[in-house]
């Protein structure tokens, strides 16, 4: 037995990862964490958001997890440094790198990304993407309205298509060919985000991250084999129901059940010894 895959997110937004990792290596398990105690992150401080990566990075090391995907944009952009010299063991993968890898092998031409307000704000996608392509014409928009429009399971409405044009005109009038989707939770938008902008060559960083992890995994010899017991269990530090409701839909597969992991209990505890360990 190697062990499960760990993969977090705020929300429902890693389930686009985790669903990519499940097509993908279909031998594998994995465990999902779901920070819905604190979701939306898109407008929290940066080192808020630090704090909560390597508190659930350590809840899923305590849980076995053989890797861990931090499925979750703004959390590459700021923790993924941290939990890597935290945990500097575990083989630990973001979706910015990956991401920006996919983007500049796209389709060429000016780079958009669509992010929420502390990605853009960090900088991280422009810094990445020009380190690979020091040309590259690269313009970020901050979409504040899209990860509770998902939350909320409303991916399909009127008011998804509103919020896609004001947030996709920018990059439009800019000549952004490419459209990264740089939230996890925007892939579930991809039809109102295609009908906006149905020439843009729209690049969904999921795919390049499961080649990553496929072969890190390979790699380290962590690869589970087609004999070994697959288990997906899914926790969640806030609201457990919804997340299962919605979370079945979106992933096109029954959660049945999502365990509660408390804030405070397990998760402040992992993040103050992870602190004092470093
Ligand atoms: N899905 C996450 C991301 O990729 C966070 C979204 C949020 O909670 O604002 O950035």
């Amino acid at each position: 037995m190697t062990g499960p895959i760990g993969v977090f997110d705020s929300g429902l937004g890693g389930l686009t990862v985790a669903g990519e990792i499940l097509r993908r290596l279909p031998n594998e398990s994995i465990i999902y964490f779901a920070d819905t105690a604190h979701v939306p992150y898109g407008e929290r401080p940066l080192e808020e958001i630090k704090g909560f990566a390597v508190g659930i990075t350590r809840f899923l090391i305590d849980r076995g997890v053989k890797s861990l995907v931090m499925a979750c944009n703004m959390s590459s952009a700021v923790a993924l440094e941290s939990a890597r010299e935290a945990f500097p063991d575990l083989p630990i993968l973001g979706v910015i790198e990956p991401g920006s890898q996919a983007a500049v092998s796209a389709c060429g031409g000016v780079i958009g990304i669509l992010a929420t307000t502390g990605t853009v704000e960090s900088g991280a996608y422009t810094r990445t993407i020009r380190r690979l392509a020091p040309e590259a014409e690269v313009y970020e928009q901050a979409c504040p309205a899209f990860v509770p429009l998902v939350e909320a399971g409303l991916t399909d409405t009127e008011e998804a298509e509103e919020a896609a044009r004001e947030y996709l005109e920018p990059l439009l009038l800019a000549r952004a060919r490419t459209i990264v989707l740089g939230c996890t939770h925007y892939p579930f938008l991809r039809g109102v985000i295609s009908r906006v902008a149905p020439q843009a060559c729209i690049v969904d960083p999921a795919e390049e991250t499961v080649n990553e992890l496929q072969k890190v995994l390979l790699e380290r010899g962590l690869r589970a084999g087609p004999g070994e017991r697959k288990e997906h269990v899914f926790f969640a530090s806030g609201d457990t129901e919804g997340f299962a409701r919605l979370g079945s839909r979106f992933l096109r597969q029954e959660i049945s059940s999502v365990e509660r992991a408390e804030w405070g209990m397990d998760l402040f505890a992992a993040q103050t010894a992870a602190s004092r360990e470093r």
